[in-house]
């Protein structure tokens, strides 16, 4: 079991007390205080509770059955009945005291024997009300809050170590339907891209590939297919990125670009940056990613019988679908916004965003000039989705988020229903009202000169952060004085 660091304020004492409770060590007070038919995106909905993980800040995360309490109450005559009474509520519950503190009552009627409490403890779920009617008893002015449970996050850029969880089903090892699942070869080979990515550390140079003449030759037979398409296809974000990548990143038939060289591309442009993947992710850890511009790639290519369907993401699908997209402004700022919206995220509402990222990331269209177009990596490196998505037989919906993200998805055919953004500003707009609504307990800042994630819990950290963009806007402000 691991237990959270509390979000109060300190209470300042100036008394101290020190009890033993039975069971719960000496307390002192006060202590410092994808599934198209061509491939499966990365990132899939499909969501499966995450791994616990150690943390530290907002971690809460508790044996089952357990809830932890806290609790402010007042005790008169502290130092007589009162104190002893109160801890025979504790110990009768088996409450687990976390953290304890004392200080002089304010509204102290009689002497300095009148004390304020603040307890953090933790208890069997079915005892609770119990044991705050039981307080009651003894204590006055008890109130309660009960600690909100806050899922691990990462919070710096070098957290993302321990975002590598895999949804494992879909890799030759273990899916009987992969290409690859009766090829040795391509199994060993596999094994050692997944040894990289496991291997990768946050700074490391990103691992450059010697691809093999069969795996070049399958990456040739798809870009060709595929960049057949895309000026017809392709919004015109897309395009603009693909000549550039052809022209500065060695995208072309005959080699697979390098991720260490694409990352670079991309770090210019928007910020983003690649690191290895093994594979298809955990929801939560892939989208965790995103809050910090990182994209988390693939390195392998799909298997040589089958250059047009890939049932798991593979570099096709990351370099032709997703990279592109990767280096247009807006476009950065919609996906770092549904990462940063993931964040301490319940199950509940990663399934949601999940679905949202299906709906856009990977299978989203765009209206422009008077036409619709494809931004979504899912149909930009899928040929037979990508003509399907823009001819007259699937269904055409406004995307909206409140719709879009409890939408059924299809991961093993094409989808029936395709959500069309005005623009990537828009789209970016209605997502960053939807994340308002998902409820935490806190909001967050990203810092992008340290790639941390800040979490506003106090007046100070919103003063400091507002300060930085006062800053900010006063250097727009004097730009602007200049201009004119
Ligand atoms: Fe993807």
């Amino acid at each position: 079991m691991r237990r959270g660091v509390i979000l109060v304020s300190c209470v300042q004492c100036p008394q101290r007390i020190s009890i033993d409770l039975p069971g719960a060590g000496t307390i002192n007070g006060p202590h410092s205080l994808l599934g198209s038919p061509s491939v499966r995106p990365t990132g899939n909905p499909t969501s499966t509770p995450n791994p616990s993980r150690t943390g530290e800040g907002l971690v809460s995360e508790e044996e089952e059955g357990r809830a932890t309490l806290i609790l402010t109450f007042t005790l008169r005559n502290a130092r007589k009945a009162g104190l002893s009474k109160t801890v025979k509520v504790f110990q009768t519950f088996e409450a687990g005291i976390h953290h304890l503190e004392t200080r002089q009552a304010k509204k102290s009627k009689n002497t300095t024997d009148d004390l304020e409490f603040f307890v953090k403890c933790e208890v069997h779920n079915s005892d609770v009300s119990v044991l705050i009617n039981s307080l009651k008893k003894v204590a006055e002015d008890v109130k309660t809050i009960r600690e909100e449970r806050v899922p691990w996050f990462p919070k710096k850029i070098r957290d993302l170590d321990k975002c590598h969880h895999l949804m494992a089903k879909y890799e030759p090892d273990l899916d009987h339907d992969h290409p690859g699942y009766t090829d040795p070869e391509y199994r060993k080979r596999r094994a050692f891209f997944t040894d990289l990515a496991f291997n990768y550390r946050e700074g490391d140079p990103l691992p450059r590939i010697e691809y093999t003449v069969q795996e070049t030759a399958t990456w040739r037979e798809v870009y060709r297919k595929l960049s057949s398409l895309y000026p017809t296809h392709a919004c015109k974000q897309y395009l603009d990125a693909f000549q550039q990548l052809e022209k500065c990143c060695g995208y072309q038939e005959d080699s697979i670009p390098q991720l260490q060289d694409v990352s670079r591309f991309l770090k210019e442009r928007t910020g983003f940056q690649l690191r290895p993947a093994a594979g298809l992710l955990s929801p939560r850890d892939f989208l965790a990613s995103l809050a910090f511009r990182v994209f988390q790639s693939t390195q392998y290519i799909r298997h040589s019988s089958s250059p047009m369907h890939s049932p798991e993401p593979d570099c096709c699908h990351e370099l032709l679908g997703h990279v592109p997209m990767l280096a247009d402004k807006e476009f950065a700022q919609f996906s770092q916004a549904i990462g940063l919206a993931s964040l301490g995220s319940s199950d509940v509402e990663i399934e949601k965003l999940a679905t949202l990222y299906w709906f856009t990331i990977e299978f989203g269209l765009c209206k422009q000039n008077g036409s619709i177009k494809a931004y979504g990596a899912g149909l930009l490196s899928s040929y037979g989705e990508l003509v399907y998505a823009l001819s007259n037989n699937p269904e055409h919906k406004p995307f909206d988020p409140e719709l879009t993200a409890v939408h059924l998805y299809q991961d093993q055919t094409f989808q029936p229903v395709y959500f069309v953004a005005e623009n990537f500003e828009d789209a970016k707009a209605k997502l960053q009202k939807y994340a308002l609504k998902i409820k935490k307990p806190f909001s967050l800042h990203y810092d992008p000169f340290t790639c941390s994630i800040e979490v506003l819990n106090t007046p100070q950290k919103v003063k400091n952060t507002l300060s930085q963009m006062k800053e900010e806007l006063k250097n727009l402000c004097f730009a602007l004085e200049n201009i004119s």
